[in-house]
């Protein structure tokens, strides 16, 4: 197992490097020789160096063997861990979950500027923001002692993805935490846009009393489109028939229907028969400007269109349009082309003022419970790299995510993807004599990302070898 038992004897390194995780307290991550009181866990670390880190941590609330022997190791134990700075007030679930596996958290309300963030992130293993501080190019080439980043949001285009990249810095967000909040909005606002809502709570507040029915309908027995079946279009799916909807989607991949949601084989064949029309494609260059003058006009007269994915997915101009002109009996946006940056900017749609026209400022996704759920899964995400390597679910790192192998050492090792490192990196092991027990190696265009189990005995000799190599980015050991 990576933790020591007693009856192993361990290498002189590891005795160094012993370290016992409290029972409450289950991670803790070390290294081998401590540069400063400021880096408690980390022992060695250098960007082109390497580092070794001691995992005693996730098994115990797996509750997998290894936890079970923490309590076998020699040497006393510290509450601090890898350290982790949060920014713009994340949410306090990703406080608790990396503190409960012994890291040190710090936590500021604001952003920093590039300056601030250069000098603040000394000594800082993980770092976590939102969509506010600028993660550029400078800031990253700054944070030496860096391991990986989260953006506690969706987007990441704050953070410069292929710098972060190229300094080893594996970058996570949370794409799928607000999925359900998405859904249950857009059920709200195809029961308002049936029953014209939006305008009766509009006249209402401003004194009128229009107590009218015509052009006002249940949905009970409509049909509902979706396109994009997607975690959103799927959600929305299960969320309208119970609603007594009628469900129908299209999409480019094929998939599963929930409940009694049905496919279509076409847009044309779902616009011909919606009388909701939802949207939840991503942003591609397929879907850009995807709904125009003839997708609304082959939708059936006296239907509504819902837009909370992309503003670039529908033609505002064409949507305007048809709504004047009766076609369309009302829309939903919450998406925009241009999107203002800040809440103290002001907006400006050719929507505005149209009967029957729902307009949000993009917070399908904003709910208490979204924020709880991203405080979670980006945490869970960072945990999991710093653990074990993991970079499932990384916007800048090519995805792996290989089962642990009990007995081995884990070395990690982002490098250049260029001609020949490869052989560098086997004729390595070959020279060590080391035994791979497991090994996952995934690319993309710019650099590669190893994972190997070894034996323990040699992780050493291979890690400090990869490191030294030109073409190293990073290199660390799991013990
Ligand atoms: N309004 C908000 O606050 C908010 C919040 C979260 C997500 N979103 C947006 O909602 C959209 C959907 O999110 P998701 O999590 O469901 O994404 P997803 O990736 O799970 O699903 C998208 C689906 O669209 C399908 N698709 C792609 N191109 C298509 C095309 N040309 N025609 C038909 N189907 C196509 C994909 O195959 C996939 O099934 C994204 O654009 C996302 O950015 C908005």
């Amino acid at each position: 197992m990576r933790v020591m038992r007693d009856a192993a004897a361990p290498s002189d390194r590891e005795q160094s490097t012993e370290v016992e995780g409290r029972a409450s307290s289950p991670s803790c991550v070390r290294g081998a020789h401590t540069p400063g009181p400021s880096v408690t866990c980390l022992l060695r670390w250098e960007k082109r160096a390497f580092m070794r880190v001691r995992r005693l941590d996730d098994a115990v609330r797996h509750g997998s063997q290894r936890g079970s022997l923490m309590s076998t190791a020699t040497h006393p134990h510290t509450s601090s861990g890898i350290k982790v700075l949060l920014l713009e007030n994340i949410h306090t679930s990703a406080h608790a979950l990396f503190k409960e596996h012994g890291c040190e958290v710090e936590a500021l309300t604001g952003a920093l500027s590039e300056d601030a963030l250069c000098e603040k992130l000394r000594g800082v293993h993980v770092l976590g923001i939102r969509s506010k501080t600028q993660v550029t190019a400078k800031v990253l080439d700054a944070a030496k002692d860096l391991l990986t980043l989260g953006c506690f949001c969706i987007g990441t285009n704050q953070v410069d993805l292929r710098a972060a990249k190229l300094t080893g810095t594996s970058v996570f967000n949370a794409p799928f935490s607000n999925t359900r909040s998405v859904a249950e909005m857009i059920l709200a606002e195809v029961v308002m846009l049936a029953r014209q809502l939006g305008d009766r709570v509009r006249e209402v507040h401003a004194g009128q009393w229009r107590k009218v029915s015509a052009g006002c309908f249940e949905v009970r027995g409509k049909t509902l489109g979706i396109v994009g079946y997607g975690h959103i279009g799927s959600q929305v799916g299960v969320l309208a028939e119970a609603f007594g909807m009628r469900v129908v989607f299209y999409d480019i991949a094929t998939k599963l229907p929930m409940g009694n949601n049905r496919p279509c084989d076409s847009l044309a064949e779902l616009l011909a028969e919606s009388d909701f029309v939802t949207l939840h494609v991503p942003a591609t260059t397929q879907t850009h400007r995807m709904v125009g003058p003839a997708e609304i006009a082959a939708m059936k007269p006296g239907a509504y269109l819902l837009n909370a994915s992309r503003g670039t997915v529908v033609q505002i101009p064409a949507l305007a349009d048809a709504l004047r002109g009766g076609h369309l009996a009302g829309a939903a946006i919450d998406v925009y082309p241009e999107e203002p940056e800040t809440n103290s900017d002001g907006f400006a749609t050719e929507l505005r003022g149209l009967s029957n026209v729902i307009l949000t400022p993009h917070i399908g996704g904003s709910t208490m419970e979204a924020q709880a759920a991203i405080g979670r899964e980006v945490a869970t995400s960072l945990l999991k790299y710093i653990n074990a390597g993991s970079t499932a679910g990384s916007v800048n790192f090519p995805e792996v995510e290989p089962a642990l192998i009990p007995g081995t050492h884990r070395v990690l090792n982002a490098h250049r993807n260029v001609p020949g490192v490869l052989r560098d990196i086997n004729r390595i092991v070959s020279d060590v004599g080391a035994n791979i027990l497991g090994q996952v190696l995934a690319t993309d265009a710019d650099i590669g990302y190893l994972v190997m189990d070894i034996e323990r005995e040699v992780s050493d000799a291979v890690s400090t070898a990869m490191a030294a190599l030109p073409t190293n980015l990073r290199t660390r050991v799991l013990y």
